[in-house]
């Protein structure tokens, strides 16, 4: 397996790659792997030639205050995780041969990224579309995995290909899950286990409203009630930052669920914000 650092070097690899015939698939990751990470690394084994994960923690997507230098770094261990997967190559930068000092251009969504976490994390999805776009040039894959898990991310990434005209296919991936149905994230490490133990909440409460919607609840208001009541009885120390129901396409709020609707929450917690997401999508709908 090949751990390279330099950006050019990277690039130089992946069209050496190309110019070869082969069919490349890169996994943009922050490190830090766990099993989520580890399925997306699975899924583009079976679909490429060549496998690049990156691990980089992006600055340019952590706002002030948040835990960019807290954020776990365990580049050995990530290292031996991808070796042991069968991934070609790791590429794990530098912040420094990532963005130059004057770095000055941004790859900016403007729709899809304004509600959700890009209303609580303002300039989040600037930096990630950035990163990715950076990420997609110095990779060159063909097809890119990203986790549903970070439903909005996926979202976002998918427009910023269509609207850019990036050769890359996107492949979502489902969300990997503790046995307990917390959905895994780099961030569960920094949970009390008091907090972890009500961190739970968050997968039962999507549970429940997908409950209420089978047995044909309809109204956004309630399935968001059902949502937060879910959240108050099982995580009292948890802050929900938001609960939403949106088009899944537009993500934009809807009233009624007469269509594919994203169920997005966000949670905080003393030590850690969570966010996890499910899909309501009624029986013969429009899409
Ligand atoms: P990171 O949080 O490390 O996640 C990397 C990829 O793993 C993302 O596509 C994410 O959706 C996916 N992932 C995380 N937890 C998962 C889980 N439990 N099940 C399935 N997939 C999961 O997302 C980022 O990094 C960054 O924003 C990045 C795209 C790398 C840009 O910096």
């Amino acid at each position: 397996m090949l751990v390279i650092s330099d950006s050019a070097e990277m690039q130089r690899q992946a069209l050496a790659w190309r110019a070869e015939g082969r069919r490349i698939a890169v996994v943009p990751t922050m490190g830090a792997l766990h099993e989520g990470h580890r399925s997306l690394i699975r899924i583009a084994r079976a679909r490429a030639e060549r496998v690049i994960v990156t691990l980089f923690v992006n600055p340019t997507q952590f706002g002030p205050g948040e835990d960019f230098d807290r954020y776990p770094r365990c580049f050995e261990r990530d290292r031996a995780m991808c070796e042991a997967d069968g991934v070609d190559a790791v590429f794990a930068p530098s912040v420094a041969a990532m963005y130059a000092p004057d770095h000055s251009t941004w790859v900016e969504e403007t729709t899809l990224s304004r509600g959700l976490c890009g209303a609580s994390r303002p300039g989040h999805f600037r930096g990630v579309a950035t990163v990715v776009v950076k990420l997609f040039m110095l990779t060159q894959p063909h097809l890119a995995v990203f986790g549903e898990k970070d439903a909005q991310q996926l979202r976002v990434v998918r427009r910023v290909v269509r609207d850019l005209n990036l050769p890359v296919e996107i492949v979502a991936a489902p969300t990997v899950r503790e046995a307990d149905g917390l959905a895994m994230s780099s961030r569960n490490a920094y949970l009390t286990p008091n907090e972890r133990r009500q961190a739970v909440a968050l997968r039962r409460a999507l549970d429940e409203a997908e409950r209420r919607f089978a047995a044909g609840e309809r109204e956004a208001a309630a399935l968001r009630e059902a949502i937060a009541a879910m959240i108050r009885r099982l995580a009292p120390a948890a802050t929900p930052d938001y609960i939403e129901i949106v088009d899944d396409e537009t993500l934009e709020p809807i009233d009624t669920v007469d269509r594919p609707a994203l169920v997005a929450i966000a949670v905080r917690f003393p030590s850690a914000r969570l966010i996890d997401n499910t899909v309501l999508r009624p029986a013969g709908g429009a899409r």
